[in-house]
């Protein structure tokens, strides 16, 4: 396989395109009086996935970040809004699920939920390939190229089975299964969340190797957002089924725009005493998302929210340098008075809650 990404050129262009992405899911009637509701899990999510990249995905837990990898990848199917892969539409006559798989895998948190139990972790890798018609023989030589390169001999590694396998060394193997039908796009979902530091570490630095030597573009979600930082060219940040904030890393954590992005990095330790207790961390629960707030989803935990943030519905604005924000502050006509907020200092709270 090669090692460069010749012809390419360096002009980035889609390798997937994220448009308007529903997913929400029906709750039983008892939920009482409220009629048919449902818990909005994934909530008209558009963007793109950049050819090579590592586009980060952070958020709270429950803000739906599962929901849209599992979409993405079709396992479940989404109520609306559409997938587009490399120009053609996932699901369509021109680009069927089966064909799509081939282009995109996915990793999970549990390092056992995608191996068989019974297989040996040899037949495991070389299933995928067999299943989109690879002979036997050419698979096994697959998987044992495969395990050589995700560091775990073949001559000791192949017949073992997944509960022989440390979560580090079983997390390899996922990786390595994931890779053997040759994906443009591997989808990480807290693949390394589950490890050691030191193993989480190795498992990285792994994975930053494949994705140089293969041309791979990886979708990352974790909740660790200094792994973030560190891995991801990109991030999108994520607050009850919906984008927030999206940029390059540098600018996204350097230079937050989002009150929500803001908090959310202050929530992260540091080991720093003069960086601490500059200003109120995130407070407060996620609200919930079967009932999520009115206008700006994030106001009712806002420092900088003014009245207007409970009304209006701030939409996804460019503030340059591919870096976009969803916030009445960064929006000009919104109604937002910038006058209260000078110096980005928090004002006072003026915070109506209401529910939509
Ligand atoms: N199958 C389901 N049925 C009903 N609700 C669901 C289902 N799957 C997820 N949800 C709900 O959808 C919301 C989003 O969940 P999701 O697992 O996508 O969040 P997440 O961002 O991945 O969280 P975490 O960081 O904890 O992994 C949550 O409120 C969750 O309870
Ligand atoms: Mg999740």
């Amino acid at each position: 396989m090669s090692a460069t990404m010749a012809g390419t050129g360096n002009l980035p262009r889609p390798l997937m395109r994220v448009r308007n992405l529903m997913k929400h899911f029906p709750l039983r009637r008892r939920a009482i009086g409220l009629g048919r509701s449902s818990v909005r899990a994934v909530d008209g999510i558009s963007f793109d996935v950049m050819k090579g990249e590592t586009l980060g995905v952070v958020g709270e837990s429950g803000c739906g970040k599962s929901t849209m990898a599992r979409v993405l990848m079709q396992l479940i199917r989404q109520d609306s809004g559409e997938v587009v892969f490399d120009g053609r539409t996932v699901g369509d006559r021109t680009l069927p699920l089966q064909a799509f798989r081939r282009q995109a895998q996915m990793v999970f948190q549990d390092s056992y939920a995608s191996l068989n139990p019974r297989m040996t972790i040899e037949d495991s890798i070389a299933f995928g390939p067999i299943v989109h018609g690879t002979t036997p023989a050419k698979a096994l030589d697959r998987s044992h190229a495969l395990l050589a390169r995700v560091g775990l001999a073949p001559a000791r590694f192949a017949g073992r089975y997944p509960h022989e396998l440390s979560g580090g060394q079983r997390q390899r193997v996922n990786i390595a299964r994931a890779l053997a039908v040759e994906p443009q796009l591997v989808i990480l979902d807290e693949a390394v969340s589950a490890l050691d530091k030191s193993v989480e570490a190795q498992v990285l630095n792994l994975l930053e190797d494949l994705k140089r030597e293969l041309a791979l573009t990886y979708l990352f979600i974790s909740h660790d957002l200094n792994v973030v930082r560190y891995l991801c060219d990109r991030v999108i940040v994520m607050y009850l089924g919906q984008v927030v904030e999206i940029g390059p890393a540098a600018e996204v954590f350097d230079s937050p725009r989002h009150p929500y992005t803001k908090a959310l990095l202050r929530s992260v330790p540091s080991g720093d005493p003069l960086r601490r207790l500059d200003a109120p961390p995130l407070s407060g629960d996620p609200p919930n998302p079967i009932e999520p707030p009115s206008g700006c989803r994030f106001h009712p935990r806002c420092v900088v929210a003014q009245p207007v943030c409970s009304r209006a519905v701030p939409s996804l604005t460019d503030c340059g340098d591919r870096h976009a924000v969803a916030c009445l502050r960064w929006q000009s006509g919104s109604g937002y008075s910038p006058a209260s907020d000078i110096g980005g200092l928090p004002p006072i709270r003026t915070v109506e809650v209401s529910h939509a």
